[in-house]
C-alpha cells in the first residue's frame, strides 16, 4: 500500500485565481422570512468582506459571478433590485478599490445594462486600470457559452481576413480571445449553498480548476470560510492530466 508522502515544512500552495458562484441569497432570506432583497443585500456585504479577505490571504485574482446572462429571467423587480445593489456597490466601493490598489475588471456583456451603470462601470475600470495589486473581476450579464462563441467568431473573422492561419489557432490563442485574457489560470472554483453545477460560468477557464462545493449560503460566507476553502485546495493533488 502506498503511504502518504511525509509532511514537509513547505507551505501549502495558495490559489492565484479563485472564482465564486455566489449562491443562496434567496434561501438565506427565506429562512428568516425576509424578502429576497434582504438576502441580496447581505450578499453584497459578503462580497465586500470576502474580496477584502481574499486580498489579505494572498489571492491575486478573485472572480465573482454577480449576474448571469440567464438572470434576466428573474422577476423584473428582482432584476431592478440587483442592478440597484450593483450601483450602490460601485458608488461605495470605488474609493476603497483605488486606495487598496485593486484593479477592477468586468467580464460579460455589461454594455447591455442601463446606460448609467455602463458609465459607472467604465469609470471604475478606468480609474483602477493602473492599479498593480489584486484584481477583482465581476461577471455581469455573463455566460460562458456566449463568451466562447464570441471568441470563436472573432478568430473566424481574423482567419477569413487572412490575419491568422486556421491551423495556428491553438488553446493559447483561444484563451487570449476570451474576456479573461491575461489573467492567471483559474485554480479554484467555489460554489456556495450546496448546489453542484457550473451554471454557464467560466466553462473554458475551469478546465483544470479545483471545484469546491460548500453548503454555506453566500450571505454567511466570510474570510474564515475562504481560508478553509484555500486549505482544502492546498490538500488537493493537482495532476493536470499527468500522474
Ligand atoms: C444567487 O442567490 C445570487 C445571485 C443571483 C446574485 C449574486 C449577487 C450578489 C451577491 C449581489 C450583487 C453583487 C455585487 C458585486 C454588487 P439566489 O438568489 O439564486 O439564491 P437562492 O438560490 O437561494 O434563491
Amino acid at each position: 500500500m502506498a503511504s502518504n508522502p511525509a509532511p514537509t515544512a513547505e507551505a501549502a500552495p495558495i490559489p492565484r485565481h479563485v472564482a465564486i458562484i455566489m449562491d443562496g441569497n434567496g434561501r438565506w432570506a427565506k429562512a428568516r422570512r425576509l424578502p429576497r432583497l434582504a438576502g441580496h443585500k447581505q450578499g453584497v456585504e459578503a462580497v465586500r468582506r470576502v474580496s477584502r479577505a481574499a486580498r489579505e490571504q494572498g489571492i491575486e485574482v478573485l472572480t465573482l459571478y454577480a449576474f448571469s446572462s440567464e438572470n434576466w429571467r428573474r422577476p423584473e423587480e428582482e432584476v431592478r433590485d440587483l442592478m440597484g445593489l450593483l450601483r450602490h456597490f460601485l458608488r461605495n466601493e470605488l474609493k476603497d478599490l483605488v486606495a487598496e490598489n485593486v484593479r477592477l475588471r468586468v467580464i460579460g456583456d455589461y454594455r447591455a445594462l442601463s446606460g448609467d451603470l455602463v458609465a459607472m462601470i467604465d469609470d471604475a475600470i478606468e480609474r483602477t486600470a493602473s492599479n498593480s495589486g489584486a484584481i477583482l473581476v465581476i461577471a455581469l450579464n455573463y455566460g460562458a457559452q456566449a463568451e466562447i462563441v464570441a471568441a470563436a467568431r472573432r478568430l473566424a473573422a481574423a482567419a477569413q481576413a487572412g490575419e491568422v492561419a486556421p491551423e495556428a489557432i491553438d488553446e493559447t490563442m483561444f484563451s487570449d480571445a476570451l474576456t479573461t485574457h491575461g489573467l492567471p489560470p483559474l485554480d479554484l472554483l467555489i460554489r456556495t449553498s450546496g448546489e453542484q453545477r457550473l451554471s454557464n460560468f467560466l466553462l473554458w477557464q475551469a478546465a483544470y480548476a479545483e471545484l469546491l462545493f460548500v453548503d454555506t449560503l453566500w450571505p454567511d460566507f466570510d474570510g474564515e470560510a475562504l481560508a478553509d476553502a484555500i486549505a482544502q485546495f492546498g490538500r488537493r493533488q493537482r495532476r493536470f492530466g499527468g500522474l
